[in-house]
């Protein structure tokens, strides 16, 4: 049978790459303008929820620590609205609740369990004993022990920086919170000293000596970071947009 299609066919696109090309782009720019044009007509991708802070600097310290450790490779931090995951975790998250975590943990594997909502529901001992050898508490654990954590001094000399640079990139730190930066990590550590002022600037922010260590270690950042997570958002309270309403 002799082919005789003649004028603008499909064959014509196929044998010509660049034809071929600019329609591939073509095609893919209009899927992609219809996902991300209509998000620029609504306020605000992310519903203000009462309670979000941006992380104390040593939650934020331990948040580091979290992603340098790669904690997120059998972590994930995102409770979906489904019946089982919020019957085993709690409320699903809201998009506000990750918006000051950069880069955002919510990771894509769960060989451990989800810790969104980990915060206060173990002790500080608890976590400082599961991490130094989570078998130990756990004894069918396979999560690896962190225990040189326990004492290797926490560097947090670019402390200020950090929050300076998360500010920049849209993170609502004041300058009083910058200022403090140092003294407030320190006070987090520190149940004994004066935290009123730092309890103010990071509501529910767990304040304790984490390892019984003098000195500020990775592990009290760490800790710190954990026992926050999922706490700030008191669902007594929370109102869930129409739509997820059941
Ligand atoms: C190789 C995978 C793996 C890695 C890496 C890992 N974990 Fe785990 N984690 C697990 C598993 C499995 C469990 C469940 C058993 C247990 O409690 O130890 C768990 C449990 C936990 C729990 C208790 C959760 C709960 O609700 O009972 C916390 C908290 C935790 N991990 C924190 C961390 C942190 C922080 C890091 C990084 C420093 C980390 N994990 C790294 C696998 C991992």
């Amino acid at each position: 049978m002799a082919e005789e299609k003649k004028g603008f066919s499909h064959d014509t696109i196929e044998r010509n790459t660049l034809l071929l090309v600019v329609l591939i782009l073509i095609t893919v720019s209009i899927g992609g303008l219809v996902q991300i044009v209509p998000l620029f007509t609504i306020e605000s991708t992310i519903e203000k929820v009462d309670g979000v802070r941006p992380h104390s600097p040593l939650e934020l310290a331990g948040f580091n620590i979290y992603v340098r450790e790669g904690c997120y490779n059998c972590h994930s931090q995102q409770i979906r609205p489904f019946r089982d995951e919020v019957e085993r975790y709690g409320h699903y998250s809201l998009a506000a609740e990750s918006m000051y975590d950069r880069p955002f943990q919510w990771s894509s594997k769960r060989t451990g369990p989800d810790l969104a909502r980990v915060g206060g529901k173990y002790s500080n001992d608890w976590q400082v004993a599961h991490l130094v050898d989570p078998r130990a508490v756990v004894p069918e654990s396979i999560m690896p022990g962190y225990a040189w954590m326990k004492d290797r001094p926490l560097k947090y000399d670019d402390i200020q920086t950090h929050l300076k640079t998360l500010k920049v990139l849209g993170s609502p730190y004041t300058d009083e919170q910058i200022a403090n930066a140092k003294a407030d990590l320190e006070a987090q550590k520190n149940p004994d000293g004066d935290v009123a002022a730092f309890q103010k600037r990071y509501p529910k922010a767990v304040v304790a000596n984490f390892t019984g260590n003098k000195q500020v270690t990775e592990m009290d950042a760490l800790v710190a970071y954990l026992q926050m997570l999922g706490t700030l958002v008191d669902f007594t309270k929370y109102q869930s947009p129409k739509q997820l309403q059941q």
